[in-house]
């Protein structure tokens, strides 16, 4: 029945994972996937987290289903912290939130209602983007195309080409725009740039799909959706994923929002009920757990002061780190331009290291990166960036 089922080839971030940790070196260092671990490299359980959680245990409350949408206090916390808490859209009614299973679910919940309601349109999507956002909407029925975007030369954004390119997209096709802290690039449109961006998708009639799951890595937890406020300023309707894998360090509970500014309340009525039914068809409805303790967290004044001031030190950590690697490789590697490793911001860098060269550091120094050259500056600590540095240093010697 199942001889004609080929081999599930991997996927270029999580299975490289899962590879390192069946890695028996002792001295191994996990740069691959998205994950913000503490200078002590291990993977931290937020204050405000801890204390929203025991106060939940401590209830033992009943578990029903929740509503398709999920919990309403949680859907309205996301609304605010996603759009600001004096968001006109969110005045007048007209955004429809469900919660979701984390930003993927969110992608995959908006995909599958864009093919439904915009059969013809392709998607869009920065050269390079994050691997699953090719996955998801190819899954969902999407032709996937790409923009320019990274420049492998200067480390930078190919701008011109980007507006260029999205100036030829056909209207009503789907553009997706990763809200801050590129992933894989680390690389961000500054405030002018998005205003230019918005201009070409508001008179081309294109529709934006935000990314936002770095919310609070860039800049801050507002500065960081600028371009979702600036939609919203502009009056462009829009689809928004946003996660809290990241920014609450709560990755395995799936905890996420899909949101869509519509023109009037009624119509966010309409599209609500349709999110709705794609959550239905899919998983029926969300889990509770993680987004109770989210929506805690978020509407808890104290908790709330705690999570942002814990957030902004992880924040000013990972900026920390881009510093000491760059320092350290310097030092190793002499005259190399190293510059991207502190302009480009959040997670990830682009370290322009070709796959063979990570495939050495993998075997030979137990250093691992995604197969692109993307490394995750938030897996480097005060106790590994010298090694990371010397290896670097090694693959990049032996090349030239
Ligand atoms: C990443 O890019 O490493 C993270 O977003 C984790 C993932 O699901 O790929």
């Amino acid at each position: 029945m199942f001889a004609h089922i080929d081999a599930y080839p991997g996927d270029p971030i999580l299975s490289l994972n899962e590879n390192f940790a069946q890695d028996p070196r002792q001295d191994k260092v996990n740069l691959t996937i998205g994950v913000c671990f503490d200078d002590e490299g291990r993977l931290p359980l937020m204050a405000a987290v801890r204390e929203a959680e025991a106060a939940l245990v401590a209830d033992q409350g009943p578990r029903p289903y929740l509503p398709m949408a999920g919990i309403a206090g949680y859907r309205q916390a996301v609304q605010q912290l996603v759009f600001g808490e004096n968001s006109p859209a969110l005045a007048e009614g007209r955004v429809a939130t469900i919660q979701t299973l984390g930003g993927s679910g969110a992608l995959r919940v908006g995909a599958d209602f864009l093919k439904r309601y915009f059969p013809e349109a392709q998607l869009w999507i920065s050269d390079p983007s994050w691997d699953n956002h090719r996955v998801v909407f190819e899954r969902a029925g999407f032709q996937v195309n790409s923009y320019p975007y990274y420049d492998d030369a200067t480390g930078g954004l190919r701008f011109d080409a980007m507006i260029d390119a999205l100036r030829q997209v056909p209207k009503r096709h789907v553009v997706l725009l990763h809200a801050c802290c590129h992933n894989p690039t680390g690389v961000d449109l500054n405030e002018a740039q998005w205003r230019e961006v918005i201009a070409v998708v508001k008179s081309r009639g294109l529709l934006p799909f935000v990314d936002m799951a770095y919310q609070g890595f860039g800049t801050g937890l507002q500065d960081d959706a600028f371009v979702i406020h600036e939609l919203v300023r502009e009056g462009v309707p829009c689809l928004v994923a946003n996660s809290f894998s990241k920014n609450f360090s709560l990755y395995g509970e799936r905890c996420g929002g899909l949101s869509v500014v519509c023109a009037n309340a009624e119509e966010a009525g309409r599209v609500l009920g349709q999110l709705t039914g794609a959550v239905r068809a899919n998983y029926s409805n969300p889990p509770t757990h993680g987004a109770r303790i989210v929506g805690k967290v978020l509407t808890t004044p104290a908790l709330r002061q705690s999570w942002e001031a814990e957030l902004a030190a992880m924040r000013e950590r990972i900026a920390a780190m881009r510093t000491a690697i760059h320092d350290n490789l310097q030092r190793v590697v002499g005259d190399a331009d190293l510059s991207r490793y502190l302009a480009q911001r959040g997670m990830f860098t682009y370290t322009g290291l070709s796959a063979e060269q990570v495939d050495t550091l993998r075997t030979e120094h137990g250093v691992y990166l995604v197969r692109s050259g993307r490394m995750c500056v938030a897996g480097l600590n005060h106790g590994n960036v010298a090694v990371v540095a010397k290896a670097i240093a090694g693959v990049m010697s032996a090349k030239g």
